[in-house]
């Protein structure tokens, strides 16, 4: 059923439908509701598994949150040398929104998924091929995908009333209840394992907040890892193209193609580009959710190396 298609009123039935259902479940994780992962779970992500990688290919691999549209729309300014807003959603290189449609984009193709580490195309991890991982502190990435969650079909579930109150939500999230992709402490794990063990090689780290506090310097390191020789100038003019304010105004008049969020959220509104800042998630915690918090990452991050930035 193509969404888009629908009346007004047939798609708020259809969506509302969307948010009745439960989430697939593969291997822990709980997955977004789409319908070719709902169709049959096991055998798609097999599909994913065995995807025909490209030494060309290029993988953004990021949590939910991390800010992944934002370094989508960088990486497509580095690799077209240009700074041309890319047309439509990053959604169309989504690696769970249809994984056979993939074979089909230009090349170097510029995929994106939130899928763990251990559910990746096993021949674009063990060929190594280039991976970009982006990863965010996570107390910001609880409180974006709150918002997200709260208007989201795909990502709520109304029967589990979830997300719920954000009070019922940050417990949830400190119980690993609602694992989305796993829960972020697992996948950020997991990727800190397989850096540390070589399961990776050709992956390039990017932090959310170093790339707020200094986009031109993560730009630079990013063009550089993508063999692409840019000149500073339009280093600058691509981190001023994607600062949040251009590229949320970008979206919103038109200037990256129909932005179609809007038909499927719940407030009508895009629910990705929300504030774009670090250390929103003051405003969401209370003392005591924020001590339930830490201590939650606390166990979960015992004997990792990995260290989150909460404030710039
Ligand atoms: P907030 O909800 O905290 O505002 P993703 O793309 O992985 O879904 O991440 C969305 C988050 O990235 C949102 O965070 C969104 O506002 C933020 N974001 C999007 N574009 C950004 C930009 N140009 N600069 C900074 N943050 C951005």
């Amino acid at each position: 059923m193509d969404l888009l298609k629908l009346s007004p009123e047939e798609r708020e039935r259809a969506l509302a439908g969307i948010r009745n259902q439960k989430h697939p479940i593969y291997d822990g994780c709980m997955l977004p509701k789409f319908p070719s992962i709902m169709a049959n779970t096991e055998k798609y992500m097999e599909a994913v598994r065995n995807f025909d990688s490209k030494e060309s290919d290029i993988l953004l691999c990021t949590y939910a949150k991390a800010g992944t549209h934002w370094v989508h729309e960088i990486v497509s300014m580095i690799l077209q040398g240009g700074t041309e807003y890319t047309k439509g959603h990053k959604g169309g290189a989504m690696m769970e929104r249809d994984v056979d449609q993939l074979n089909d984009l230009p090349s170097p193709r510029f995929i994106n998924t939130h899928f763990a580490f251990r559910h990746l195309p096993k021949k674009h991890v063990e060929n190594g091929y280039k991976i970009i991982h982006v990863s965010r502190n996570p107390k910001d990435v609880m409180v974006s995908f709150y918002h997200h969650a709260l208007n989201d079909p795909f990502a709520a579930c109304a029967e589990e009333d979830f997300p719920g109150t954000w009070s019922d939500y940050i417990q949830d999230m400190c119980e690993n209840r609602h694992n989305f992709y796993g829960g972020f402490v697992k996948y950020e794990r997991e990727w800190e394992d397989a850096k540390k063990t070589k399961a990776v090689t050709n992956v390039h780290s990017v932090f959310y907040e170093d790339l707020k506090k200094n986009p031109v310097a993560e730009i630079t390191r990013l063009a550089a890892f993508l063999n692409k020789d840019l000149s500073p100038q339009l280093i600058e003019e691509i981190a001023e193209k994607c600062s949040f304010w251009n590229l949320a105004h970008a979206v919103k008049s038109g200037k990256k193609g129909v932005d179609y969020v809007p038909l499927f959220s719940k407030n009508k509104k895009n629910f990705i580009y929300r504030k774009g800042t670090t250390g929103d998630w003051k405003n969401w915690f209370t003392v005591a959710q924020n001590e339930m918090f830490d201590q939650m990452l606390e166990r979960g991050f015992k004997g990792s190396d990995l260290k989150f930035k909460y404030k710039l």
